[in-house]
């Protein structure tokens, strides 16, 4: 019984000690899809296909470790210029995963999102996105966002717009503007700043992804190409995460001794 007891106190310490280390919000730059087809003698949208299986795998892996918030990079505003039928394929893809995975979002308690400029996407796509934004509007215990036709650069773009716009009209004095004033106007106002970002296929690049949100992140590149990512390599990034000291311009020796 004593052991028991002990047992649980440990489960208790030890679930304590992972929840402290885990991130909050976790960013994946998907990576690898045609390597991984080409590897396999397929056509490139099959990985795309087989990436989509990894994307419902990781979102259900993400939230069973209990990560709140989950960002996917699905789609770039420099996507654009890849060939038409990659392209087709993959908004394909996407609208069947929109299908497919609403009940899901829903089971989570999850807010849907979407990041980027999601108006320049096929109207049958927009319609599925804004419906599942809507659907799970009222959900705060886990965010899913989708990156899609997003930018860093364009996203900057459309915030100084909308900035210079509500400064012209008055409702912003301009020796009023800091860093929160200018997040406000970001795509991804009401999402937490990623805390991780993961890149599979051993790239070791941003790409245009959540340049400002990503300032204190901690980035893990996993070897693995996106179809072949599994729990386990979520779990290896987890754990490089857990490892790292996050200092934000501070010493060592500051955030390791509580301040009096
Ligand atoms: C990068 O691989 C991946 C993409 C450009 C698209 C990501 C899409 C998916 C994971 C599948 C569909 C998404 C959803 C949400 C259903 P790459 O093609 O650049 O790979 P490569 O660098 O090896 O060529």
């Amino acid at each position: 019984m004593l052991l028991l007891v002990l047992l649980h106190v440990a489960i208790l310490l030890m679930s304590d000690i992972s929840s402290k280390d885990l991130p909050a919000h976790v960013a994946i730059i998907m990576d690898g899809n045609g390597r991984w087809a080409n590897r396999q003698g397929l056509p490139r949208i099959e990985g795309h296909r087989r990436g989509a299986e990894a994307v419902r795998r990781t979102i259900k892996a993400a939230y069973d470790v209990g990560i709140h918030c989950l960002t996917l990079y699905a789609f770039s505003v420099e996507n654009w210029n890849r060939p038409k039928d990659e392209i087709d394929g993959l908004m394909r893809l996407l609208e069947q995963f929109l299908e497919e995975n609403t009940q899901q979002v829903h089971k989570m308690k999850a807010r849907f999102r979407v990041v980027g400029r999601y108006q320049e996407l096929p109207a049958s796509i927009q319609e599925k996105l804004q419906y599942l934004e809507a659907e799970t509007a009222h959900h705060t215990e886990h965010s899913l966002a989708l990156a899609l036709n997003y930018g860093s650069r364009t996203e900057i773009v459309d915030a100084v717009t909308a900035l210079a716009d509500d400064v012209r009209k008055g409702r912003i004095d301009p020796n009023s503007i800091d860093y929160p004033c200018i997040r406000s106007y970001l795509y991804t106002d009401d999402l937490l700043d990623p805390d991780l970002v993961i890149r599979t296929s051993g790239e070791c690049r941003l790409s245009n992804f959540l340049l400002l949100q990503s300032a204190y992140a901690e980035i893990h590149i996993s070897d693995v190409l996106w179809p072949d990512f599994s729990s386990e390599h979520l779990q290896a990034a987890l754990d490089d995460y857990a490892s790292r000291e996050r200092r934000y311009g501070k010493t060592g020796e500051q955030v390791s001794m509580p301040q009096i």
